[in-house]
C-alpha cells in the first residue's frame, strides 16, 4: 500500500462537517489538517475527527509540503484565490460548489490547474447519488434517444440559511441561483451530455426575505441585509437545440414542506424523472405509452463521502477529474447570464468560446 494521499480542509463550517468522513475512509487519503478564521471550531474537529493539526492561517496549509490535497470549504467569494493559491503551490484541489462565484473566476482556476498539472474537481455531490449514476448510465446507452427538453428545480419554503456565508453578497457573491442553482442546472447539464449553453432568459428576484419578521425554518428571523436573490428562474438554449428551465428557491409559497427537487428530461425515444429513475416510453405501433423504473443498487456510501473517495482515488491513479472544471465553466456561463439577463430584462447571448 502506497502512503496515504494527506488532506487539508479550509473553512471548517457546514460543508466540510458533512465531508470529513469522507476523507476518513478513503483508501487513498487521510484527514490530516484543518484551517478556519474562527478558532472556535477547532475543538469539535480535533475531538470529533482527531486532527491536531488546525490553524487560522490560510497559507500554511495551503504552502504545507505535507499537504497533497486541499479541500476548500470557504464562502464562494474566497473560492477563487484560495483554489489558484493551492495548485500554484502543488497541491491537488477539490473545490465546493459553485466552483467559482463567475465564469472568469473559474477561468482563472482552469489556467492555474494547467500551470500545475494537478487536479482541480468541483464538488458537485448530486452527481455522485447512487440514482443519478443509474440514470447516467442508461441515459449514456441511449435509453431517450436525442434529449431536447429538460426541467430542473429545487423549491424550498421557508429554507433560507441564514448565515452570512449565504446570505450577504461581500461572502456569497449572489443567492440562490449560486446556491441551489448550481446543483440543478450541474445535474441536468451532466445528465444531458454537457452540451454548451448559447442564450439564456433569466429573472432573480428578492420578494419574501425583506419583508417585516420574515422567518426561516433553519434559525428564525431572516438577518438583517439579506441582499442576494432568494428566487431564481431560467430559461436556457443549447447549440444543438436543446432547452433547459431552472427554479431555484430559498422562500417561495410552494405549498411542500418538504425541499421539491427534480429534473425532468426529454428525448426522441424516452422522457424520465430524477431521483425517482423512472424512463417513460411509448410504443406507436400499439398505440401504448408505459414507465418502467431502473433497478437501483444500493451504494453503501453517501454522495458528500463517495465524491471525496472518488477525487482521492483519482488523484492516487491518475485518472481524470471527476468533475472536470470545464463544465463547472458551462454552468456559470449559465448563471453569469441568467444575472445578467435580470439586470437587462432580455435574453442574454452567450459567445462561443
Ligand atoms: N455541496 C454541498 O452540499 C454544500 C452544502 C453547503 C455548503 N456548500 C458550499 O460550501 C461552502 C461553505 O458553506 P458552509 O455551509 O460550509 O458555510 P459555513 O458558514 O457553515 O462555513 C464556512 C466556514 O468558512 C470559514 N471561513 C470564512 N472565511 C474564511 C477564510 N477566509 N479562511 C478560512 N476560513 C474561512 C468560516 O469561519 C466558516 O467556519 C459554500 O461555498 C457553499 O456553497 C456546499
Amino acid at each position: 500500500m502506497t502512503k496515504k494521499l494527506k488532506v487539508g480542509i479550509i473553512g471548517l463550517g457546514g460543508v466540510a462537517n458533512l465531508k470529513a468522513k469522507g476523507w476518513q475512509i478513503s483508501e487513498h487519503a487521510e484527514l490530516a489538517a484543518g484551517c478556519d478564521t474562527n478558532p472556535d471550531r477547532f475543538d469539535h474537529w480535533s475531538s470529533e475527527y482527531g486532527i491536531k493539526n488546525l490553524t487560522t492561517d490560510v497559507n500554511a496549509i495551503i504552502n504545507d509540503p505535507d499537504i497533497d490535497i486541499v479541500d476548500i470549504c470557504t464562502p464562494n467569494n474566497y473560492h477563487t484565490q484560495m483554489t489558484v493559491a493551492a495548485l500554484d503551490a502543488g497541491k491537488n484541489v477539490m473545490c465546493e460548489k459553485p466552483l467559482a462565484p463567475t465564469a472568469e473566476g473559474i477561468r482563472k482556476m482552469i489556467a492555474a490547474r494547467d500551470r500545475s498539472g494537478k487536479m482541480l474537481m468541483t464538488a458537485q455531490h448530486f452527481r455522485f447519488s447512487g440514482t443519478a449514476k443509474a440514470l447516467k448510465a442508461e441515459i449514456d446507452a441511449g435509453a431517450l434517444g436525442n434529449i431536447y427538453h429538460a426541467r430542473a428545480w429545487w423549491l424550498r419554503r421557508s429554507g433560507a440559511p441564514i448565515r452570512p456565508t449565504f446570505i450577504y453578497k461581500e461572502q456569497a457573491y449572489a443567492g440562490v441561483g449560486l446556491d441551489l442553482g448550481v446543483h440543478v442546472i450541474d445535474l441536468a447539464l451532466w445528465l444531458m451530455g454537457n452540451p454548451t449553453p448559447v442564450g439564456v432568459s433569466g429573472v432573480a428576484r428578492t420578494e419574501l426575505a425583506v419583508q417585516e419578521g420574515a422567518f426561516s425554518k433553519w434559525g428564525g428571523d431572516i438577518p438583517q441585509g439579506f441582499d442576494v436573490d432568494e428566487f431564481s428562474t431560467a430559461f436556457v438554449r443549447f447549440d444543438n437545440g436543446a432547452s433547459l428551465i431552472i427554479e431555484v428557491s430559498w422562500l417561495l409559497h410552494h405549498g411542500s414542506e418538504k425541499d421539491d427537487v427534480q429534473t425532468w428530461l426529454y428525448g426522441t425515444k424516452g422522457g424520465c424523472q430524477w431521483p425517482s429513475c423512472v424512463i417513460s416510453e411509448s410504443n406507436n405501433n400499439l398505440k401504448q405509452h408505459y414507465d418502467r423504473a431502473l433497478k437501483l443498487t444500493e451504494d453503501s456510501l453517501k454522495p458528500h463521502h463517495r465524491e471525496c473517495v472518488e477525487f482521492a482515488r483519482a488523484v492516487a491513479e491518475g485518472a481524470p477529474s471527476p468533475v472536470p472544471a470545464e463544465q463547472s465553466l458551462n454552468v456559470a456561463l449559465i448563471l453569469d447570464a441568467l444575472y445578467k439577463s435580470q439586470e437587462t430584462g432580455r435574453e442574454v447571448v452567450i459567445p462561443s468560446a
